[in-house]
């Protein structure tokens, strides 16, 4: 298979049906017909390059090159994404939805067929796709749900995601989920714990996941360790990836008063291997985590300064209140571009 991403020059063309994967017999036609009728440069046929490649050369070669660079986190650099929320599907569907990639929520998936799954697919030809799970529960004193980590792994045959995450957070006790993201006590009991979790989490997906931080409402008196320090602790003890959320760090400095930047400086570069954007909500007394809302400029801030620490690392908006249309939340992501190019200059764009 090979991927086509001649659609503005190619459509309706030389049987091209537009930006997506193509068996290599049709590429070879694509190329002899397209030289004759098209300009080569809009008409790329690129084998094993196409960013929706299930585990192709890019993704292989930029993973590579983390490694070989000493990047604990392997995983390849994206761009800037968004979330696939249900709004979105019908632009997934007819092909309008032009994206870097998509992050998909994994529990959203985790069925047997029907519409949800048809557009997950046609998400994936698309462009890259990440799977982010909320269920994990990687902080619970329940065993680990074997049965969620077999649809999980399930997903991750099928769709190929570029990398899968969770939270450091706990979500069930008895078998009852609470639908929320609990934080921990901050100990050397519950990193002990919750790093055998991350292991052998990791162990049963046959990957490194990476873990990400969430928001905050309250805290234990019983904790001992700063969170920033739990999470860096984590990702060296399970050898996992982090997916920093510098809205969650924003908002859990302001509920609890410590200093973000001290949080987004003491995370170690090597292991970062995204980053989230989000909006959030004022409620008076604290902060709400809400995804409402374009991303706030405190937070855009914070942004700057995770770029310098961490360099380039591929970075997602979450909208989940009040979904705009596809082009608002697409014109966060570019803006997240725009400033990583200015913070980055010409290296924004590689990893
Ligand atoms: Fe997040």
């Amino acid at each position: 298979m090979r991927w086509c991403d001649g659609r503005d020059a190619c459509k309706g063309k030389n049987d091209c049906k537009g930006k997506g994967f193509v068996d290599d017999s049709s590429a070879d036609a694509c190329l002899k017909k397209g030289g004759k009728v098209v300009e080569p440069k809009r008409c790329r046929v690129r084998s094993g390059e196409g960013p929706g490649t299930r585990a192709g050369p890019l993704i292989a070669h930029t993973a590579r090159r983390r490694m070989e660079a000493g990047m604990a986190c392997a995983v390849p650099y994206l761009g800037h994404g968004v979330g696939l929320r249900t709004k979105h599907f019908s632009r997934v569907l007819d092909g309008t939805a032009h994206v870097d990639w998509f992050e998909a929520i994994s529990e959203n998936f985790m069925i047997e067929g029907g519409h949800p799954l048809a557009v997950l697919e046609r998400a994936r030809q698309a462009c890259p796709l990440v799977i982010h799970g909320v269920s994990l529960s990687l902080g619970s004193t329940d065993p680990l749900n074997e049965a969620y980590l077999e649809e999980l792994a399930r997903l991750a045959r099928r769709f190929a995601p570029a990398w899968i995450s969770g939270h450091l957070c706990w979500g069930s006790v008895g078998g009852h989920y609470a639908h929320d993201l609990l934080p921990l006590p901050l100990t050397e009991e519950a990193l002990a714990h919750v790093a055998s979790r991350v292991e052998a989490v990791q162990d049963r997906l046959g990957r490194q996941i990476l873990v990400e931080n969430v928001s905050s409402y309250l805290t234990y008196a019983h904790s001992t360790i700063p969170e920033w320090e739990f999470l860096a602790a984590l990702a060296a003890r399970a050898d996992c990836g982090i997916l920093l959320d510098v809205n969650n760090v924003y908002v859990s400095a302001c509920n609890h008063g410590f200093d973000a930047a001290t949080y987004i400086t003491a995370i170690p570069p090597a292991r970062v291997g995204q980053l989230h954007l989000a909006g959030h909500t004022d409620k008076g007394t604290h902060l709400l985590d809400t995804h409402v809302g374009p991303v706030p400029d405190p937070v855009w801030d914070l942004y700057r300064l995770a770029l310098r620490h961490c360099g380039s690392v591929s970075t997602l908006v979450e909208w989940d209140e009040e979904v705009p249309e596809l082009t608002v939340v697409v014109a966060e992501a570019e803006r997240a571009r725009t400033i990583a190019t200015e913070v980055l200059g010409t290296n924004a764009e590689s990893a």
